[in-house]
């Protein structure tokens, strides 16, 4: 595996193989890779012959006070995962490469940023759009995966290579989880020892929802909210939507999404019903 830290040297490299007539596939990360990067890598080698995945935590998606300072950085751990699973070419630009001095264009995509997380976290789908499409842009590849993990950033991510008619097929990967059914996150190294016991609830709550809605039978939100809340959590939201455009359904079929806190740390999590 190469690693490449300028934006001309990832060119070069992609346009080689296309020139080649080899295909490329993109998978951006934030890094301290878990499972469930390693499975969009996966996805990623059967979609196409080339792979390319970067990592960079990028600052315009943390709002002041987040986690942007102790986000975990593990560069050589992953770059070792990575070349063991075969990636052909790191990405791992510094801040300068992604937002050069004079960088003044900003992504928005209206409706699908304002619900769910974007209501909790002013301006985190801003910086995710605004990112993604330079990313998109920088990689030129034939396809970009992305975890339905964060299935309201796989929404906006789709609208915004719609609207930009980009040429990068999106595609999503279903979220990979720990054997107790917790979500694979680079933020589950936050929790200690109490709130990782409580923490696969969060899933629990969705399967069992889950099953109420599909049964019709009602209170199956108001019930888990409860449940959760008894069990330590504080809820952003918990919410049955229209897959696509996320806005709220009474009932099945849909997605149900949620976000919560276990003390410092912020989960999420979320399945089709
Ligand atoms: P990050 O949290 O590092 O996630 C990178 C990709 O891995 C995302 O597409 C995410 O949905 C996927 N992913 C994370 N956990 C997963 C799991 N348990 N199962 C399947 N896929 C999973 O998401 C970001 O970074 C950033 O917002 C980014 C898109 C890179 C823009 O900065």
């Amino acid at each position: 595996m190469r690693t490449v830290k300028t934006a001309a040297q990832l060119r070069a490299a992609v346009s080689a193989w296309h020139t080649a007539g080899e295909t490329v596939a993109f998978v951006p990360t934030m890094g301290a890779l878990h499972a469930g990067h390693m499975a969009l890598l996966t996805a990623a080698r059967a979609a196409a012959r080339r792979t390319v995945v970067s990592i960079f935590v990028n600052p315009t998606q943390f709002a002041p006070g987040e986690d942007f300072d102790r986000y975990p950085r593990r560069e050589e751990a992953d770059a070792a995962m990575l070349a063991d699973a075969r990636c052909d070419l790191l990405f791992a630009p510094e801040l300068e490469e992604i937002y050069p001095a004079g960088f003044a264009t900003h992504v928005r995509v209206a409706g699908l940023s304002d619900v769910l997380d974007g209501l909790a976290r002013p301006g985190h789908f801003d910086g995710v759009a605004t990112v993604i499409a330079r990313l998109l842009a920088l990689v030129g590849a034939d396809v970009a995966l992305f975890g339905e993990k964060d299935w309201q950033q796989l929404q906006i991510v789709r609208r915004l290579a719609s609207d930009l008619a980009l040429h990068t097929r999106i595609q999503g990967v279903p979220t990979v989880r720990e054997a107790d059914g917790l979500a694979m996150s680079s933020r589950n190294a936050y929790l200690n020892a109490a709130e990782r016991a409580v923490a696969p609830r969060l899933y629990a709550a969705l399967v069992e929802m889950c099953e109420w809605l599909r049964a019709g039978r009602p209170g199956a939100i108001e019930a888990a909210r409860a449940e959760l809340e008894a069990a330590g959590f504080r809820l952003d939201y918990l919410a049955l939507c229209d897959p696509e455009s996320l806005t709220p359904r009474d009932d099945a079929p849909g997605r149900l999404l949620m976000a919560g806190w276990l003390g410092g740390t912020r989960l999420i999590d979320n399945i089709a019903v």
